[in-house]
């Protein structure tokens, strides 16, 4: 079976250098907070070109504490996309605002900057855009929409590793940029782990006792807090892993290059590619007409697949009661996308056996 995800493989080269990292933790005789933590968030703000990164618990902590530490909270709305994965979405109730979903272009399934446009109100306190998949979101005119309207953007990069945009990495535009360490994301732990990346200093020192009980010294709390502490352990994994990031991206991207130019089969979409920018393809996001026919095909031929995501957030019961605006594109979609195997240890010929196992795929022209 050819998989979506085989971290085995992958820690097949670098196998020792994690033991020896995770050995460094253990007889260091410090678990959390400690030389691995400072030392990642060093490598990671400066692999994304930013002042600051504070490494946290997850994704979701990320985006919570972000958005907490901007004093986002009850009566503030947050405009954001629901294409998305449904932490995005948790991470806003949790503080206590209310999410406002906007719909997504057709042309690349990210934020239509009209819509949030349309959907501002005096209650707005943030825009949040999701770089889902590792595609960019059109950040250029967000921002000027944000500036605008005086409103600061965090940008939901849990997928986005590696993703430029105009040069620049995903994060580094808004106020804040938002990552998870996932184990199945392009830098991914063995375990939990996420950062925020923030150019602001008073921000970054905030984030810094918000994610230890809002500790100012020990025992002693200046703001309020929780524990969204990064572990050492996952911190001197990721040091590791962040060495081969840049190879493995090359790898993905060189996979997902020749999906866009050798899959050329009727009812089947690849990505859009824009320009601006490169995607970093956590996932690879086809579209198909008829798709449960294409997964029937290609789980025939040994080839897993994923769905992300096949309910969109504003579709589940606690999030239903959101909607205020139709969300059209979103909907159809979730219908029709598709992701393929893309990550780096596929080889040439599993490359090339996903790639004529779509094109061999027949559309049902119903006649
Ligand atoms: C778009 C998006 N946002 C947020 C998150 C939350 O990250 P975590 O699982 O590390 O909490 C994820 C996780 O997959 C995600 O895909």
């Amino acid at each position: 079976m050819i998989q979506t995800f085989d971290y085995l493989t992958l820690l097949e080269p670098i196998h020792d250098e994690v033991m020896g990292a995770m050995e460094r933790v253990l007889r260091s005789g410090r678990l959390i907070l400690g030389a691995e933590t400072e030392a990642f968030e060093a490598e990671f703000a400066a692999y994304v070109g930013a002042k600051h990164c504070i490494g946290v618990s997850s994704g979701t902590t990320a985006l919570h504490l972000a958005l907490m530490a901007l004093g986002v909270g009850h009566g503030d709305e947050v405009i954001t996309v629901s294409n998305t994965c449904v932490p995005t979405i948790s991470a806003i109730e949790l503080t206590g605002a209310t999410p406002v979903f906007v719909d997504v272009r057709d042309e690349d399934l990210m934020i239509d900057v009209d819509g949030v446009a349309s959907a501002l109100t005096e209650r707005t306190k943030c825009i949040l855009p999701v770089h889902l998949w590792g595609q960019g979101a059109d950040i250029t005119r967000l921002l000027e929409l944000a500036h605008r309207a005086n409103l600061p953007l965090i940008e939901d990069c849990a997928q986005a590793q590696g993703t430029l945009i105009h040069g620049k990495h995903a994060g580094t535009f808004g106020i804040a940029g938002c990552f998870s360490f996932y184990p199945t994301k392009n830098l991914g732990a063995y375990g939990d782990a996420g950062a925020i990346i923030t150019n602001d200093d008073a921000l970054a020192q905030k984030l810094k006792r918000q994610r230890m009980y809002g500790y100012t010294r020990a025992n002693y709390a200046e703001d309020i807090g929780m524990n969204a502490r990064i572990a050492e352990l996952q911190a001197a994994i990721l040091r590791v892993k962040l060495r081969y990031l840049s190879g493995w991206l090359a790898r993905r991207l060189q996979i997902a290059q020749r999906y866009v130019d050798d899959i050329h089969v009727e009812g089947i979409r690849t990505p859009f590619q824009h320009p601006d920018r490169v995607q970093s393809y956590h996932q690879f996001v086809i579209r198909c007409q008829q798709r449960q026919r294409v997964i029937d095909h290609l789980t025939a031929h040994e080839i897993a697949h994923g769905i992300h995501y096949p309910t969109p957030v504003h579709q589940m019961p606690p999030y239903a009661r959101l909607v205020r605006h139709p969300l059209p594109v979103t909907e159809r979609a979730s219908a029709h996308i598709l992701s393929l195997p893309v990550h780096e240890a596929l080889t040439d010929g599993e490359v090339e056996r996903v790639i004529q196992t779509l094109n061999s795929f027949e559309l049902h022209t119903g006649a």
